[in-house]
Protein backbone atom coordinates (compact mmCIF):
# COMPACT_ATOMS: atom_id res chain seq x y z
CA UNK A 1 0.00 0.00 0.00
CA UNK A 2 2.82 2.14 1.29
CA UNK A 3 4.25 1.80 -2.43
CA UNK A 4 0.90 2.55 -4.52
CA UNK A 5 0.34 5.60 -2.59
CA UNK A 6 4.51 7.37 -3.61
CA UNK A 7 4.02 5.71 -6.70
CA UNK A 8 0.35 7.56 -7.24
CA UNK A 9 2.05 10.67 -5.46
CA UNK A 10 5.41 11.24 -7.27
CA UNK A 11 3.15 10.74 -10.45
CA UNK A 12 0.98 13.48 -9.25
CA UNK A 13 4.11 15.57 -9.13
CA UNK A 14 4.54 15.58 -5.30
CA UNK A 15 8.57 15.75 -3.88
CA UNK A 16 7.93 12.06 -2.29
CA UNK A 17 10.44 10.43 0.31
CA UNK A 18 9.74 7.01 0.57
CA UNK A 19 10.67 5.34 4.10
CA UNK A 20 11.01 1.54 3.48
CA UNK A 21 11.36 -1.66 5.55
CA UNK A 22 12.34 -4.86 3.25
CA UNK A 23 10.23 -5.91 1.61
CA UNK A 24 9.94 -8.08 -1.94
CA UNK A 25 8.75 -5.52 -4.01
CA UNK A 26 10.90 -2.92 -6.61
CA UNK A 27 10.61 0.50 -5.15
CA UNK A 28 8.81 2.75 -7.43
CA UNK A 29 10.55 5.99 -8.75
CA UNK A 30 10.28 8.58 -5.72
CA UNK A 31 12.46 11.54 -5.43
CA UNK A 32 14.32 10.29 -2.27
CA UNK A 33 14.22 6.29 -1.16
CA UNK A 34 15.39 5.20 2.49
CA UNK A 35 15.65 2.21 3.46
CA UNK A 36 15.65 0.69 6.78
CA UNK A 37 15.03 -2.54 8.89
CA UNK A 38 14.46 -1.44 12.39
CA UNK A 39 12.16 0.38 14.17
CA UNK A 40 14.69 2.60 15.75
CA UNK A 41 16.27 3.17 12.07
CA UNK A 42 12.72 3.98 11.18
CA UNK A 43 12.27 6.55 13.99
CA UNK A 44 15.68 7.96 12.68
CA UNK A 45 14.68 8.59 9.22
CA UNK A 46 11.13 9.94 10.38
CA UNK A 47 12.64 12.48 12.85
CA UNK A 48 15.05 13.96 10.17
CA UNK A 49 12.38 13.82 6.63
CA UNK A 50 9.63 14.97 8.75
CA UNK A 51 11.29 18.72 9.38
CA UNK A 52 10.65 19.42 5.89
CA UNK A 53 7.21 17.10 4.97
CA UNK A 54 3.90 18.87 4.15
CA UNK A 55 2.58 15.31 4.74
CA UNK A 56 3.42 12.44 6.26
CA UNK A 57 1.55 8.60 5.51
CA UNK A 58 2.23 6.53 8.08
CA UNK A 59 1.44 2.99 7.04
CA UNK A 60 4.21 1.05 8.35
CA UNK A 61 3.22 -1.92 10.06
CA UNK A 62 5.16 -1.18 12.99
CA UNK A 63 5.58 -4.27 15.34
CA UNK A 64 4.56 -3.49 18.70
CA UNK A 65 7.28 -5.29 20.28
CA UNK A 66 10.64 -5.96 19.68
CA UNK A 67 13.55 -8.95 21.19
CA UNK A 68 14.69 -7.83 24.11
CA UNK A 69 18.36 -9.03 23.54
CA UNK A 70 19.37 -10.23 20.00
CA UNK A 71 22.40 -12.46 19.36
CA UNK A 72 25.01 -12.01 16.60
CA UNK A 73 25.68 -15.87 16.88
CA UNK A 74 23.14 -18.73 15.80
CA UNK A 75 21.29 -19.95 18.74
CA UNK A 76 21.82 -23.55 19.35
CA UNK A 77 19.28 -26.11 19.84
CA UNK A 78 17.77 -26.21 23.16
CA UNK A 79 14.30 -28.07 24.84
CA UNK A 80 13.18 -24.99 25.51
CA UNK A 81 13.62 -21.11 25.00
CA UNK A 82 12.04 -17.80 25.93
CA UNK A 83 12.38 -14.89 24.27
CA UNK A 84 11.37 -11.45 26.72
CA UNK A 85 9.92 -8.75 24.32
CA UNK A 86 9.80 -4.86 25.46
CA UNK A 87 7.61 -2.25 24.14
CA UNK A 88 8.84 -0.67 20.56
CA UNK A 89 8.21 3.37 20.65
CA UNK A 90 4.63 4.63 19.57
CA UNK A 91 6.47 6.48 16.28
CA UNK A 92 3.67 8.37 15.36
CA UNK A 93 3.28 10.16 19.27
CA UNK A 94 7.04 10.38 19.30
CA UNK A 95 7.20 12.72 16.47
CA UNK A 96 3.27 15.23 17.45
CA UNK A 97 5.73 18.39 18.12
CA UNK A 98 6.90 18.30 14.75
CA UNK A 99 3.20 18.24 13.48
CA UNK A 100 1.81 21.74 13.49
CA UNK A 101 0.18 22.20 9.89
CA UNK A 102 1.18 19.29 8.18
CA UNK A 103 -1.24 16.48 7.52
CA UNK A 104 -0.70 13.41 9.46
CA UNK A 105 -2.60 10.90 7.60
CA UNK A 106 -2.22 7.12 9.47
CA UNK A 107 -3.40 3.62 9.20
CA UNK A 108 -5.03 0.79 11.64
CA UNK A 109 -5.59 -2.88 11.24
CA UNK A 110 -8.09 -4.55 13.38
CA UNK A 111 -9.22 -7.79 14.18
CA UNK A 112 -12.64 -6.37 16.02
CA UNK A 113 -14.17 -3.16 17.03
CA UNK A 114 -13.03 -1.28 13.62
CA UNK A 115 -14.59 1.60 13.22
CA UNK A 116 -14.64 2.28 17.26
CA UNK A 117 -10.98 1.71 17.61
CA UNK A 118 -9.76 3.42 14.31
CA UNK A 119 -11.92 6.88 15.30
CA UNK A 120 -10.22 6.18 18.54
CA UNK A 121 -6.45 6.02 17.33
CA UNK A 122 -7.33 9.07 15.01
CA UNK A 123 -7.39 11.10 18.03
CA UNK A 124 -5.13 9.56 20.51
CA UNK A 125 -2.30 9.50 17.77
CA UNK A 126 -3.30 13.24 16.98
CA UNK A 127 -4.22 12.19 12.92
CA UNK A 128 -6.08 14.20 9.63
CA UNK A 129 -7.44 10.68 8.15
CA UNK A 130 -7.24 7.24 9.41
CA UNK A 131 -7.26 4.22 6.65
CA UNK A 132 -8.86 1.21 8.86
CA UNK A 133 -8.26 -2.11 7.95
CA UNK A 134 -10.06 -5.23 8.50
CA UNK A 135 -8.04 -8.29 9.11
CA UNK A 136 -9.75 -11.37 9.12
CA UNK A 137 -9.19 -15.30 7.62
CA UNK A 138 -11.57 -14.09 4.54
CA UNK A 139 -10.28 -10.32 4.17
CA UNK A 140 -6.14 -10.04 4.79
CA UNK A 141 -4.53 -6.82 3.70
CA UNK A 142 -1.09 -7.66 3.29
CA UNK A 143 -0.30 -9.21 0.17
CA UNK A 144 -3.90 -9.07 -0.76
CA UNK A 145 -4.23 -6.85 -4.06
CA UNK A 146 -8.30 -5.83 -3.45
CA UNK A 147 -9.33 -4.56 -0.09
CA UNK A 148 -12.29 -3.26 1.96
CA UNK A 149 -10.95 0.38 3.84
CA UNK A 150 -12.69 3.36 5.32
CA UNK A 151 -11.34 6.69 5.05
CA UNK A 152 -12.14 8.40 8.18
CA UNK A 153 -10.91 12.11 8.47
CA UNK A 154 -10.66 14.21 11.99
CA UNK A 155 -14.21 16.43 11.53
CA UNK A 156 -16.33 12.72 11.47
CA UNK A 157 -16.61 12.25 7.76
CA UNK A 158 -16.22 8.67 6.54
CA UNK A 159 -15.86 6.87 3.00
CA UNK A 160 -16.04 2.97 2.69
CA UNK A 161 -14.29 1.45 -0.13
CA UNK A 162 -15.08 -2.12 -0.99
CA UNK A 163 -13.11 -4.60 -2.87
CA UNK A 164 -10.81 -1.87 -4.86
CA UNK A 165 -7.19 -1.94 -5.89
CA UNK A 166 -4.31 -0.66 -3.29
CA UNK A 167 -4.19 1.53 -6.67
CA UNK A 168 -7.58 2.75 -6.34
CA UNK A 169 -7.28 3.36 -2.91
CA UNK A 170 -3.78 5.51 -3.03
CA UNK A 171 -5.85 7.72 -5.65
CA UNK A 172 -8.90 8.74 -3.42
CA UNK A 173 -6.89 9.00 -0.26
CA UNK A 174 -4.29 11.54 -2.23
CA UNK A 175 -7.77 13.24 -3.33
CA UNK A 176 -8.82 13.48 0.42
CA UNK A 177 -5.44 14.78 1.50
CA UNK A 178 -4.94 17.36 -1.59
CA UNK A 179 -8.44 18.46 -0.80
CA UNK A 180 -7.89 18.96 3.16
CA UNK A 181 -4.66 20.40 2.40
CA UNK A 182 -5.94 23.24 -0.12
CA UNK A 183 -9.47 23.55 2.29
CA UNK A 184 -7.36 24.62 5.17
CA UNK A 185 -5.37 27.33 3.29
CA UNK A 186 -8.09 28.33 0.65
CA UNK A 187 -7.81 31.85 2.91
N1 LIG B 1 2.33 3.06 14.54
C1 LIG B 1 3.42 3.80 15.00
N2 LIG B 1 4.28 3.25 15.92
C2 LIG B 1 4.06 2.01 16.42
C3 LIG B 1 2.91 1.26 16.00
C4 LIG B 1 2.08 1.82 15.06
O1 LIG B 1 3.63 4.93 14.55
N3 LIG B 1 4.90 1.50 17.32
C5 LIG B 1 1.42 3.67 13.56
C6 LIG B 1 1.14 2.83 12.33
O2 LIG B 1 2.08 3.07 11.30
C7 LIG B 1 -0.27 3.26 11.96
C8 LIG B 1 -0.91 3.60 13.29
O3 LIG B 1 0.16 3.84 14.21
O4 LIG B 1 -0.30 4.42 11.15
C9 LIG B 1 -1.82 2.53 13.85
O5 LIG B 1 -1.14 1.30 13.89
P1 LIG B 1 -1.82 -0.02 14.48
O6 LIG B 1 -0.82 -1.14 14.40
O7 LIG B 1 -3.19 -0.23 13.88
O8 LIG B 1 -2.11 0.38 15.99
P2 LIG B 1 -1.24 0.44 17.31
O9 LIG B 1 -1.04 1.88 17.68
O10 LIG B 1 0.00 -0.40 17.18
O11 LIG B 1 -2.27 -0.16 18.37
P3 LIG B 1 -2.77 -1.70 18.54
O12 LIG B 1 -1.70 -2.59 17.95
O13 LIG B 1 -2.91 -1.85 20.02
O14 LIG B 1 -4.08 -1.79 17.80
Amino acid sequence: MGYKIAEAAFRRKHSVVLISGPVGLKPPKVKKFIPIETTDELSGALKKEIKNADCLVMCAAVADFRPDKTSEKKIKRRKKITIDLVPNKDLLKEIVGYKKSKLFIGFSLETEGLVKNSKKKLKSKNLDIIVANRLTKRHNPFGCNKLDVIIMDRTGHSLYINNKSKTYIAQVLLDKIEALWYLERKD
